[in-house]
């Protein structure tokens, strides 16, 4: 295991790219089971999550490749359909090798993703999705065992539930559509940019899809599909935790460059609010930090809404900015792991029924704290970024799991961090 150390008073300045997305990523590499041919997919940020799912697929029967972000993957003979437990524990996201198996083997059986420090987050939707094309499901010993004896057949598929939408089954669904047979309409789907990236990845294999982006998706079933190159879309979250950092530690501005403005909209537009300086060209965007910063109210939800993924980071943003600010967490009310961490740090919040209340002190100082989860390890660093002292956070094999080099990255921007061994 291992840690950083975070010097905490280090003015961040400079660029840095931004890696290409985990969340598009990972479904669009179990998209490459839906055909026989050869996929290419540029731009994989080489993290945990992207590893563990090339695992899966190499497990399955896949034929795989990684130089340098690219992955060639080719699932000529699948010999299996079933993703085991050991894998699937490691990474919640393998439920979304059951769209594509079940489309192309007519049977899937994945392990049950059990609970995470984030919340609950149960697969329901995922099943009555797929059930929806005539597949019957049952869970046995800790695995969900899906069955289409007669494939699968296009129907009318409502994903909305009572959190609102579900991004990774609207990308299950969307998968098995795509080789049913007629028409699919899927409405309550999830809006996402990484559903449209999916999507996109898709059409280029053959699929026909229209609407992604929208609540209303139409798949027409095809034959088969081919192999097609792909390059993911910048990764928004990691973009928005620079943007954070920037707001954070940077008088002077950081620039952002390899992202699209268009997905940070929800994040701009609040940091704006805060009084950060935030300049916005095609691909790249500079942030400088407020002169006389704001608190907000934040509440997240689905896109275009503010994204649950970054709502740990602006509770590292508030806990040093003046007067109270009110985050509320809609799709993941349970997930303030980190706020317990910052309070160690001498950070004034309080959490109670998915909302945080924050009331900005002067100066965080240094502590040592664990990570619990992604986002909330990427906010324990940036609240360590100007904190008095050296601050040591544990775990941060959370932060490798959609990090691409954080530590690397804010080091080039001038941050002082250490890795080291726990
Ligand atoms: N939900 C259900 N039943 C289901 C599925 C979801 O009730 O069958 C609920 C969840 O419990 C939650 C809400 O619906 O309250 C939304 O969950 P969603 O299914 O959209 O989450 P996901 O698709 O499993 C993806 C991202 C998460 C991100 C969420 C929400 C990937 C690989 N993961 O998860 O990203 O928080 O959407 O935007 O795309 C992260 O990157 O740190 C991360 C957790």
């Amino acid at each position: 295991m291992e840690k950083f150390v975070v010097q905490g008073g280090k003015e961040l300045s400079g660029s840095i790219n931004i890696s290409g997305s985990k969340n598009s990523s990972l479904p669009i590499l179990a998209a490459s089971l839906l055909t026989r041919e050869t996929c290419v997919i540029r731009r994989v940020p080489d993290v945990a999550d992207t590893n563990y799912m090339i695992q899966i697929l190499q497990n399955l029967g896949a034929e795989v490749e990684r130089a340098s972000g690219n992955v060639t993957i080719r699932s000529e003979k699948l010999r299996s359909h079933e993703a085991p437990y050991d894998l699937v524990r490691k990474m919640r996201a393998s439920v979304c090798t059951m769209g594509p198996l079940l489309a192309r083997r007519n049977r899937a059986d994945v392990s049950m993703p059990g609970g995470c420090v984030i919340g609950d987050r149960p697969i329901d939707l995922h099943l009555r999705g797929l059930e929806g094309f005539g597949a019957v499901s049952r869970v046995e010993g800790g695995t969900v065992h899906l069955e289409a004896h007669d494939g699968l057949k296009g129907a009318e598929i409502n994903m909305s539930g009572k959190h609102g939408v579900t991004v990774l089954g609207t990308d299950n669904v969307m998968m098995a559509a795509t080789l049913a047979q007629g028409t699919t309409v899927i409405v309550g789907a999830a809006c996402e940019p990484e559903v449209v990236d999916l999507a996109n990845f898709l059409n280029a294999m053959g699929a026909k899809i229209s609407g992604a982006g929208t609540p209303r998706i139409v798949i027409e079933g095809v034959e088969e599909l081919g192999g097609a190159e792909h390059t993911v879309i910048p990764d928004r979250i990691e973009a928005g935790t620079f943007l954070v950092a920037g707001a954070i530690a940077s008088p002077k501005g950081i620039t952002l460059n390899r992202v699209a403005p268009e997905h940070l909209i929800a994040v701009t537009d609040v940091l704006q609010r805060c009084g950060c300086t935030v300049e916005i060209s095609e691909h790249s965007i500079r942030i400088a930090r407020a002169e006389n910063p704001t608190g907000a109210h934040i509440i997240t939800e689905p896109y275009p809404g503010f994204p649950t993924d970054m709502q740990a980071q602006m509770c590292a943003l508030f806990a040093t900015t003046p007067g109270t600010s009110v985050v509320r967490d809609t799709i993941f009310p349970q997930r303030f792991m980190h706020a317990a961490e910052m309070k160690r740090m001498g950070a004034d919040i309080e959490v109670s029924d998915g909302t945080a209340l924050i009331h900005g002190v002067e100066q965080l100082s240094a502590a040592p704290v664990m990570a619990s989860d992604l986002r909330a390890s990427a906010a324990l660093v940036l609240a360590a970024l100007t904190a008095k002292g050296d601050t040591e956070i544990s775990r941060v094999y959370h932060i490798d799991r959609g990090y691409e080099h954080i530590d690397e990255k804010l080091m080039a921007l001038g941050a002082t961090i250490q890795r080291l061994p726990a």
